[in-house]
């Protein structure tokens, strides 16, 4: 196996690309693909002060990285979610990145500052866990970045992911989920711009980025995403991508040039002026966004209430960083 650039001895075959690269090349490879994902979009302007939420994962480190590379002012952001032994060991990886290299990781433990934690959550609201998990890591990066006076928002969230998140929101057809899948969304009503850079890079890439960098990360998946819908459709989509390479770019990527301005007007309608959480002075689509409402339901949960009141789920979505949107 050769290099494709310098035919020197190859450690990675892209197949997607029908390449092969020695280490060097990959790692320039890893670097193009960022800077071509956040010119293609507008993702970043020069000077901008960048918050990435680091989850102490693969994708999330090696994106943080990525970007001071590329010589962005970034600070990290790391969520305790209080899933036991995992965010212990995935909160030790984001700091040792951070204190290796000097760097401010910011962190918001749910249970110190909320009183409850994602198990927790996710028993109180009737949700599954990743719902009540994404709906607190949306709102704490969004009061994060504004907080903290930051341009973007940047995650790690890889070809693979958003792969599988359209395939789910097509396989439903949510036009509204569909209207703001977009690596890149403006900063609109009091939420900040939301960007996702590694939009060019497969999951088998980010983590060969790490390996080669010496970046050591959480390799575990969360013990609570078991079973979830997100990571059936990756398999799925796995399966396809084996057989035909490419399968995934094609699909996510075509998705975005030919059809995500179709979605354009819900998107839009969803962007129409939210008001203000009268808890949390975030925006919020009624009169308590969707964070607070599930940070009240922790406090009194529904088993508490009177016996003859049914439970209802708490509605998890606050647009418009609600769904299922990556
Ligand atoms: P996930 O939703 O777990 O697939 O993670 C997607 C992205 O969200 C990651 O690449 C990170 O950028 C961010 N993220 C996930 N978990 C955390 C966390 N606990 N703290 C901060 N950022 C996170
Ligand atoms: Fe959120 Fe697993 S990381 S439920
Ligand atoms: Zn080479
Ligand atoms: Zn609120």
């Amino acid at each position: 196996m050769k290099c494709r650039v310098c035919r020197g001895p190859a450690v990675i075959d892209v197949r997607r690309h029908n390449a092969n690269f020695c280490e060097e090349h990959f790692l320039r490879h890893c670097r193009e693909q960022v800077s071509r994902a956040v010119e293609d979009f507008a993702m970043l302007r020069p000077g901008d002060r960048i918050l990435v939420a680091v989850s102490g994962g693969k994708d999330s480190l090696a994106l943080w990285d990525l970007l001071l590379e590329a010589g962005y002012d970034v600070d990290g952001l790391y969520v305790g979610l209080g899933i036991g032994e995992y965010s212990d060991a995935s909160g030790s990886y984001a700091r040792a990145f951070a204190s290796n290299r000097d760097l401010c990781l910011r962190e918001v433990h749910l249970r110190e500052e909320y009183g409850f934690d994602v198990p927790a959550g996710a028993r109180a609201a009737r949700r599954p866990p990743c719902s009540a998990c994404g709906l607190s890591k949306r709102h704490l990066f969004d009061r994060a970045a504004r907080e903290g006076g930051y341009d973007a928002v940047a995650t790690g969230h890889n070809l693979d992911d958003e792969a599988a998140v359209l395939f789910g929101n097509v396989l439903r057809w949510e036009r509204e989920y569909l209207a703001r899948q977009v690596p890149v969304l403006p900063a609109v009503n009091g939420f900040p711009r939301k960007v996702k850079p590694l939009v060019r890079l497969a999951e088998r890439e980010t983590a060969a980025y790490c390996v080669l960098r010496g970046i050591d990360y959480q390799v575990e998946e969360c013990p609570m995403a078991e079973g979830n819908r997100h990571l059936g459709y990756k398999a799925a989509l796995a399966g396809i991508e084996a057989q035909s390479p490419g399968a995934r770019h094609s699909f996510y990527f075509g998705f975005l040039e030919r059809a995500a301005s179709l979605f354009r007007e819900d998107r839009d309608a969803v962007a129409a002026a939210p008001g203000t959480c009268a808890t949390c002075g975030g925006p919020a689509n009624g009169e308590i966004c969707a964070f607070c409402r599930l940070v009240e339901r922790t406090i009194a949960p529904p088993d508490a209430k009177a016996e003859c009141e049914v439970a209802q789920p708490v509605a998890l979505v606050e647009r418009p960083a609600g769904g299922r949107t990556g």
